[in-house]
């Protein structure tokens, strides 16, 4: 009998080096160590054996087996192997090929703008504030010494939801709201930028667009405050080169106004097309805050003064990038946007 188990060995041995692949392997698996395997069948028949010679005869077949579990292990390792080497070899995979980068956005250049314009002012020890968009005539007019009736109200063709609310016409209701919302006569420095509603469409006039406002009020605040932060303002935005000039004008809520101009960015001066051949842009609105402002917000006019402004963000996005139609912004054609 242990005869007849060399040779089985023998011949497994013989079939498993011999196979070609996996499959084969599987199948030499099966045919002597599976259930009806020949080395199984052996081992069953160990039972007719004599008692002395059942466990040595035992001990032939479990080195057997290992032999056998051990080479067809190996042997599978050892084909997996080359099996991988050959698919690798085969398959021609360019890894070096760079990746297909995703697209990413980036910010609007109206917001990249009012960023510009956000970052000077908080440098200045400005505070944003904010206000609705959907507004009260009394903030929006009213409590900014527009009177009922009052022709300046006809400047800012608005839009009405009913007879006292309104698309706001300007961010200067938001002067109105932080004055209230402070304690009287308390020192306030504020920004508020946001999105204005007005009945007016071209090509410099959007139905919707942005403004930013601006409010100090404190003890002793003159006009030379108001101008030199202007400047600094318009010198960070434009360039130091720019000139700044005010000329007198007419705004209900402040005392004296003016309108603040930088010569032409696009001629220099000289006088073009953009500028209407004046040399000239006007840039922003501002003024001495009204001592009726002041006292319709409970601060006192004689304790404290204050100026404030209002610019379009629309407008100094155009001239800082040279871009001379305002609807550009919003028809979202993105070769205009990924210029910017
Ligand atoms: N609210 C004005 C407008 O939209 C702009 C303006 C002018 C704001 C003068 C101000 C200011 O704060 O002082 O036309």
């Amino acid at each position: 009998m242990e005869q007849q188990l060399r040779q089985l060995s023998k011949d497994a041995q013989t079939e498993i080096s011999q196979a070609t692949c996996v499959e084969n392997l599987q199948e030499v698996r099966v045919k002597y160590l599976g259930k009806k395997g020949s080395l199984t069948v052996l081992l069953r028949g160990l039972g007719n054996l004599s008692k002395e010679m059942r466990p040595k005869m035992g001990q032939v077949v479990n080195e057997i087996r290992s032999e056998l579990e051990g080479a067809l292990n190996e042997k599978t390792s050892e084909l997996k192997a080359s099996e991988l080497k050959n698919r690798l070899a085969k398959e021609k995979i360019d890894i070096s090929l760079p990746g297909r980068k995703v697209p990413s956005g980036h910010l609007h250049p109206l917001s990249l703008t009012l960023n510009r314009i956000k970052d000077i002012f908080m440098k200045l020890g400005f505070q944003v504030a904010e206000g609705p968009e959907v507004e009260q005539d009394y903030y929006n007019f009213e409590m900014l010494n527009f009177p009922k009736d009052h022709p300046a109200r006809d400047m800012q063709d608005s839009f009405y939801i009913t007879e006292n609310i309104l698309l706001r016409t300007h961010t200067s209701p938001v002067q109105a709201r932080t004055l209230q919302a402070h304690e009287p006569n308390s020192p306030v420095r504020i920004i508020a930028p946001g999105k204005v509603y007005r009945s007016d469409y071209d090509a410099t006039h959007s139905p919707m667009f942005q403004q930013v406002e601006g409010l100090v009020v404190d003890k002793g605040i003159r006009f030379s405050d108001l101008k030199g932060t202007l400047e600094l303002f318009l010198h960070e935005i434009f360039g130091s080169s720019v000139a700044v000039r005010f000329r007198p004008s007419f705004f209900p809520f402040t005392e004296p106004s003016a309108e603040v101009d930088i010569s032409c960015v696009m001629c220099g001066g000289k006088g073009c097309r953009v500028c209407s051949g004046t040399g000239w842009l006007e840039i922003l609105g501002s003024g001495m805050v009204h001592p009726n402002v002041l006292t319709l917000n409970n601060y006192d006019p004689q304790a404290v003064s204050g100026f404030a402004f209002g610019m379009g963000v629309e407008r100094i996005a155009m001239l800082s990038y040279g871009i001379d139609d305002m609807r550009l912004f919003f028809e979202n054609d993105v070769r205009f946007l990924q210029q910017y």
